[in-house]
């Protein structure tokens, strides 16, 4: 019998709990995500090696006595994974990811809010991500506080000055719109409120997708960019 292949996948989480101080939502937080982690055990024969690292807690400004717990959650599933209605393993994992989300969030109601709790992207870790994140981990990468403005919600995030500000973006979990991460959709778009003085100046694919016009009223492409200062962006 042939041995289905492993496909290693990133998901990124946002969980907010409710909390009267740090520690309380940290414990809550490593609760629910623990009783995920096992539900998805019970839910998806096959899969292994869930592992979720997770942030320490943010108190959310705009709701105060929450707390904003981002997950980056990390699996092997293999290729033979299906479900009814996903055609593919990722498809499978994905239908999973949400559906035990769901029934989680609905376990713990009493703890989290689910209306600001999600899975926000389910995708397929890129070869080699893993590795090179090891041999990056001991070369210090300088953090820089962002604002970034999205489907009517502020969030205010750090990211390394070493990543793109969408790949920054989404691995804090942000719910950001892209395709190609290579410069030839527009999909990723965002505009520059404050800080363009730490972007470098639109590269070619930039000044191709956007043009003069966008450029000028402040429009960059998310995955064509490094920052070196904090930014306020919106998409
Ligand atoms: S994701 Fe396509 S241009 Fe950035």
């Amino acid at each position: 019998m042939a041995v289905a292949e492993r496909i290693l996948t990133k998901t990124h989480i946002y969980l907010t709990v409710r909390a009267e101080d740090a520690e309380t939502a940290t414990s809550r937080a490593v609760n629910i995500y623990k009783a995920y982690i096992t539900r998805l055990y019970e839910n998806s024969a096959g899969v292994r090696g869930i592992r979720i690292d997770m942030e320490d807690p943010v108190e959310r400004k705009d709701l105060p006595g929450t707390w904003t717990a981002v997950g980056t959650m990390r699996a092997e599933i293999p290729d033979d994974l299906r479900v009814l209605g996903a055609d593919t393993p990722l498809d499978a994992w994905r239908a999973i990811v949400r559906s035990t989300w769901a029934r989680v969030t609905r376990e713990w109601e009493r703890d989290l809010v689910r209306a600001e709790s999600y899975v926000a992207i389910t995708r397929r870790a890129v070869p080699g991500e893993e590795a090179a994140q090891e041999s990056q981990a001991d070369t210090p990468k300088k953090l820089i506080p962002i604002t970034v403005h999205l489907q009517g919600q502020t969030h205010n995030i750090e990211v390394p000055d070493t990543d793109t500000l969408l790949d920054g973006c989404l691995d804090k979990g942000l719910p950001m719109k892209f395709q190609c991460k290579a410069g030839v959709c527009d999909e990723c778009k965002v505009k520059v409120l404050k800080g363009m003085e730490f972007l470098p100046p639109p590269n070619e694919a930039e000044l191709n997708m956007l043009g003069e016009a966008l450029i000028k009223q402040g429009y960059r492409l998310s995955c064509q960019v490094t920052i070196k200062g904090p930014v306020e962006i919106e998409q």
